[in-house]
């Protein structure tokens, strides 16, 4: 838990990103989980997934900016993204973040850069996940997403089972038949607005699936965790809904096992899969999930 708290809080420390992310140390380190710095190499990985039955969501990598530059920089490399994908015919979704896009700027800049991308998404067919972040930020995603998606209707929306409010935020995703991702959570947040425990957070998670498998339109359920997924595929099946009703998601690089053992069984997969040279905070949660990670990359180190 020590160690957990430790990793969250350096992921936020900015002097130490900037260092990082520049060490020539970091492609080999960070590989298993990023598929490289450049949007070629996450086409590359795409293109083997979508070979393997795989489906993919792109994450071009970076938040929390704090300049106009950065913010036209992340749009810019969104819409040629966006293009690229449609050209070569690929059935992958974009996941983004709306610090990314200037949230903590102001709403209005977000709106302005993240707008674009979504209408063009919806010009080509294509379907933009609005990842959630911290608690800070959890009500002006919301508004932003609701807005989107009546505007262009192909937005995805993001919810953390960690979260109190959660139920109602839900309730209301699923009554403006908003899709919905679920995941976990996977930032630092206080036992006032976020259930303290894994065990709370799971049986939470397990709620959220039901009221998404009943009443939402294809839930994606994000996660890594075995008996969260037994359950999804035992709740689907005693609502007789198709396999293609709903999809799994995973982080690229994380359960390369229990891939294979989706699309066997005719489950639909996508894997989140993160390119670019902004790395730092994404891996660093990376770590604070699964400190165990921690021995793969010192011994990596150590190898040379
Ligand atoms: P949990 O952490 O309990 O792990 C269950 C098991 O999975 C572990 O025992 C281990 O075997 C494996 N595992 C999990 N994480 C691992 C890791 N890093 N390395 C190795 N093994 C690992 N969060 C958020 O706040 N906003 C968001 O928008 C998203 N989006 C998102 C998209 C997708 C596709 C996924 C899969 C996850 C997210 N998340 C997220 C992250 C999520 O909130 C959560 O932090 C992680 O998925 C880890 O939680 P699990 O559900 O996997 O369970």
């Amino acid at each position: 838990m020590i160690l957990r708290s430790l990793l969250l809080f350096l992921s936020d420390q900015k002097q130490l990103r900037g260092w990082v992310e520049t060490s020539p140390l970091a492609r080999r380190l960070t590989s298993r989980f990023i598929a490289g710095p450049t949007l070629e190499d996450a086409l590359g990985v795409c293109t083997r997934l979508h070979q393997g039955g795989v489906l993919a969501t792109l994450d071009r990598l970076g938040e929390s900016v704090t300049s106009p530059g950065e913010v036209e920089a992340s749009r810019d490399g969104y819409l040629e993204a966006v293009e690229k994908v449609a050209a070569l015919g690929m059935p992958a979704t974009f996941s983004i973040k709306l610090t990314h896009f200037g949230l903590d700027l102001s709403e209005d800049t977000c709106r302005r850069h993240v707008e674009p991308v979504v209408q063009t998404a919806q010009r080509l067919g294509k379907v933009v996940e609005v990842d959630m972040e911290s608690s800070a930020h959890v009500d002006r995603t919301l508004r932003l997403v609701v807005d989107l998606h009546q505007a262009y209707g192909n937005v995805r929306g993001v919810i953390q089972a960690y979260l109190y409010r959660s139920a109602e935020d839900t309730a209301m995703l699923c009554e403006r038949r908003i899709p919905v991702r679920l995941c976990k959570g996977a930032y630092r947040e206080p036992g006032a607005i976020a259930y303290p425990s894994k065990r709370a957070v799971n049986q939470s998670f397990a709620r959220l699936m039901q009221v998404l498998l009943e009443r939402g339109v294809c839930p994606g359920f994000a996660t890594h965790d075995v008996k969260l997924i037994a359950l999804a595929k035992r709740l689907a099946r005693e609502r007789g809904m198709a396999a293609g009703g709903f999809e799994f998601q995973m982080l690229y690089g994380i359960r390369r096992d229990l891939e294979k053992q989706f699309i066997r069984e005719g489950y639909r997969l996508r894997l989140y899969v993160p390119y670019g040279e902004h790395w730092y905070p994404y891996f660093m949660r990376r770590l604070a999930e699964r400190p165990a990670n921690l021995r793969f990359l010192l011994r990596n180190l150590v190898k040379g």
